[in-house]
């Protein structure tokens, strides 16, 4: 090889099809749940049926004397586990995951047993006959507007921040907006299901999975059974879906306890119904929005309020009101994130935690302030940019909100619109558009990687990354490609497994951003260490990179991606129906590695975007504490018949940080950012009438 310039166009900004494409459309790449193993085991959960209270007993002697059944886990019997410790992400367990340690029931759909048989269907039908006697309680799971019990929670950002005089800002201001928005419950429920096998191997724990961090669930392991974090191995290859839900659940914990009882391999699979109540999801939320403007649009006063739940053994908050400091600046600006804890499954990040929902309602009020003003919505974002961090003071890293809006009115062809509601009818239909704007953090987290120089000139590249649908194995290697100055066609790139060393998850848009770092870093040593022309041992040449120095060095700044929406919409003046024509994201997000897989990320969080706006929604029946159609027929989401033309595109970063050595950006979770605003905001465009509850359901519209 050779360290002299060179002419190659670099593999990064091409478009490159997923370099597993073929083994996943062909059947070769095997899921969590289809690795084989001999002598496997499996296991089916058995969740509450009530809400609250504790177990009495349960008639585990009938179910063991089933064909094929070996055990039957609970928490008279289980192995014990500790959970006071604080995880890799900073937080402590969840004790959801820490299954069978006691007889109480803190909500619908906690694990209570587990059976193990020999073949799926044996474990399936000998869960569903075991008899679990409960001593019931009373239970509360409604989620209000508000009540005296809600707290303010910090979660990963500070929960409540306050600048200025808030009354008195909106007191000095010629124009108030005061609304309300909620959000429901929403689920992410990935096309793959939660599975795991444990088994023990050669004294190591080996567990085989589906999850957004190997090393991240190894570690969660090894602190849960008090084992040698290098005696625990989790390998997660393929991933069909993961959206925030794939970390520790109680199925992998499970299957560890199982195999550590029967000393042979145990698989555990949640079912469809089960994620429901076991793989987290996006709490509902209540948020009050107030604006206070001059008669021109600029703001003098904003105040964010979000209200989320929790449950009873775990708090976790949906940051909905963070996204307002980095947006928008006034002289008085308040936001607070607060919770209410109620007998429900605990709530978990979900694609944008935060960003989604809290986008809905400060954008949806953007639009009003817009109206009231008698400003167009782009313009009144114009007045409102802020020239640093509206809170932080901090500089922004690059910040081109407007840019994406100008590039994105042009192709929408915004410039022709009337801003009157309710005077575009064709037939039936009433007509609107609607705009609002995105935004997600750019983070980075200390990762580790291998890079080999292998006897035949190739290249392999071992990094714990995870590639949970999103393209991140065929952009890694890409990204490898050019730092070692090849093709990508000599570059393979091994990840999903824990012994690779620890590495940051994918999840909060920071996963190809801290790999990519990481990797570079060690093809950078790796070339250093290479001499032209001298020979390559067989055992290769390694080198390994650990980019916490460096990722610790970053000077702080506001770093964001940001993006613009638009959408178009239809709605049935008869039925209430509300049908979206045509939706258009521009985004800024830095260097983009692949075209091909991006454009998918950022269509594929816009589509989620509609289904937010017109069909998500989880429901619980008070009756019971349970949900309602907790199944994929029963909650509704967007499908391709919901989602006629949908086009997502970027504007050239004008402008890179320098202080930033990546230049990469995320984009998993931006692309949903805004757009259910954008659609509301266009309903509102098309009848006149704002709708600021979700999903904007046509027995609302009409
Ligand atoms: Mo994402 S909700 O950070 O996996």
């Amino acid at each position: 090889m050779t360290t002299a310039p060179t002419a190659r166009k670099g593999a990064v900004g091409t478009a490159h099809t997923r370099v597993e494409g073929r083994d996943k459309v062909t059947g070769a790449a095997r899921y969590a749940a289809e690795v084989p193993f001999a002598g496997l085991a499996h296991g089916w959960l058995v969740l509450s049926t009530v809400a609250r209270g504790r177990i009495r007993s349960l008639e585990t002697a009938a179910v063991l004397a089933m064909p094929g059944v070996l055990t039957v886990l609970q928490h008279g019997n289980a192995p014990r586990v500790d959970t006071g410790y604080i995880g890799l992400l900073g937080v402590p367990p969840d004790p959801t995951c820490a299954v069978f340690q006691h007889d109480r029931v803190p909500h619908m759909g906690w694990p209570v047993a587990l059976v193990v048989a020999e073949t799926p269907e044996q474990a399936r039908e000998a869960a569903e006959a075991l008899v679990v006697h409960y001593e019931e309680e009373g239970y509360d799971i409604a989620f209000p507007g508000e009540r005296p019990d809600a707290y303010p929670l910090d979660g990963h950002l500070p929960a409540v921040v306050e600048k200025g005089d808030l009354e008195a800002g909106l007191a000095a201001s010629a124009v108030v907006v005061d609304a309300e928005y909620t959000t429901p419950e929403e689920h992410h429920n990935p096309m793959e299901p939660h599975a795991a096998t444990a088994r023990w191997e050669g004294g190591r724990l080996e567990v085989v999975d589906s999850n957004q961090g190997t090393t991240w669930v190894a570690g969660e392991l090894a602190s849960l059974f008090s084992l040698d974090p290098a005696s625990v191995r989790v390998r997660s290859e393929h991933v069909g879906g993961g959206f925030g839900s794939k970390g520790l659940r109680a199925h992998q914990v499970a299957a560890v306890m199982a195999a550590t009882v029967l000393r042979r391999p145990v698989r555990v699979v949640l079912t469809r119904r089960q994620m429901f109540s076991l793989a987290g999801y996006r709490s509902p939320t209540a948020q009050r929005v107030r604006l206070g403007a001059d008669a021109d649009g600029r703001l003098r006063a904003l105040e964010h309020r979000s209200l989320s739940l929790t449950s009873t053994v775990y708090e976790f908050v949906e940051p909905s009101a963070a996204t307002a400091r980095v947006m928008y600046d006034a002289d008085a600006h308040h936001t607070a994130n607060r919770v209410v804890r109620l007998d429900v499954p605990t709530p978990s990040w979900m694609r944008a935690p935060g960003e989604a929902p809290g986008s809905f309602a400060l954008e949806a009020a953007l639009d009003e302030l817009a109206e009231k003003c008698g400003v167009d919505p782009i313009e009144l974002r114009v007045r409102n940019e802020p020239e640093r961090g509206p809170v932080s003071g901090l500089p922004f890293g690059g910040r081109h909100l407007l840019a994406c809006f100008r590039e994105g009115a042009r192709r929408f062809g915004w410039a022709d619109r009337d801003p009157r509601p309710a005077v575009r009818r064709e037939g039936r239909w009433l007509l609107g558009t609607g705009t609002a704007a995105a935004s997600f953090p750019v983070m980075a987290r200390p990762s580790t990687a291998a890079v080999t120089a292998e006897a035949d000139g190739t290249f392999t590249v071992r990094i714990s990354a995870a590639d949970i649908g999103t393209g991140a194995r065929t952009a890694l290697t890409q990204v490898a490609a050019d730092a070692l100055e090849t093709g990508p066609d000599r570059v393979r790139v091994r990840i999903g497994d824990s012994d690779f060393g620890p590495a940051m998850i994918a999840g909060g848009s920071m996963g190809t951003r801290s790999w990519a770092w990481a990797i570079t870093a060690a093809a950078a040593e790796l070339r250093e260490r290479l001499t032209p022309g001298a020979g390559i041992p067989p055992q290769g040449i390694t080198v390994r990179s650990d980019t916490t120095a460096a990722v610790d060095a970053l000077p702080p700044k506001e770093r964001h991606s940001f993006g613009a929406q638009f959408a178009e919409v239809a709605v049935d003046a008869g039925t209430g129906e509300v049908r979206v024509r045509r939706m258009l994201g521009i985004f800024a997000a830095g260097r983009i590695v692949n075209p091909l897989t991006a454009r998918n990320q950022f269509v594929g969080g816009m589509t989620w975007g509609i289904s937010m706006a017109l069909h998500e929604e989880a429901v619980r029946d008070r009756a019971s504490g349970g949900h309602y159609g907790a199944d994929l027929a029963g909650y509704h989401v967007a499908t391709h018949a919901d989602v006629p033309r949908i086009e997502a595109d970027w504007i050239d970063d004008p402008a890179p940080d320098p202080d930033d050595p990546v230049g990469i950006q995320g984009i998993g979770e931006i692309g949903i950012v805004g757009a259910a605003a954008a659609v509301a905001n266009a309903v509102w465009h098309a009848t006149g009438v704002r709708h600021r509850s979700l999903p904007i359901r046509p027995d609302r519209v009409i």
